[in-house]
């Protein structure tokens, strides 16, 4: 008996958490494709080559996970991606992951 609540317990956390709760997992592969949707064109057409410069360059502008979701924020509402919030977060995590590299 005990066992089966604890079961239905561990099911019910499972759920919560792969619902889009705030720890919710982010998904870089899922920001990548929004990325490159939206994102990837401009930073070609001003950076050149595949576009990665803006992220890589020496004088680059973000210095933290903080300031990276910021600038997606703001990037998405400019743009007029119209991401949700955990969409922003898979473009953080992606872009993290790919070039930035901070410990969020
Ligand atoms: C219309 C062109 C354009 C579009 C569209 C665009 N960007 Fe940018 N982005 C730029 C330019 C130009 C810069 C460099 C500005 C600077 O030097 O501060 C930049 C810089 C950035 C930076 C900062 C890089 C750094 O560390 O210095 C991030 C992050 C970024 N863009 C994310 C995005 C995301 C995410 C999107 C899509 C929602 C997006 N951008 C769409 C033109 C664009």
């Amino acid at each position: 008996m005990q066992k089966k609540i604890l079961a239905y317990a561990a099911a019910a956390v499972f759920i919560q958490s792969s619902s889009g709760g705030a720890h919710a997992q982010k998904d870089a592969a899922n920001g990548k494709t929004l990325h490159d949707q939206h994102c990837l064109g401009c930073h070609i057409q001003q950076f050149g080559g595949d576009g990665s410069r803006v992220y890589t360059r020496e004088n680059r502008r973000i210095k933290d996970y903080r300031a990276l979701l910021q600038r997606v924020a703001a990037c998405n509402a400019q743009t007029g991606a119209k991401w949700f919030s955990e969409e922003e977060a898979d473009v953080a995590a992606y872009l993290n992951q790919r070039f930035y590299r901070f410990k969020p």
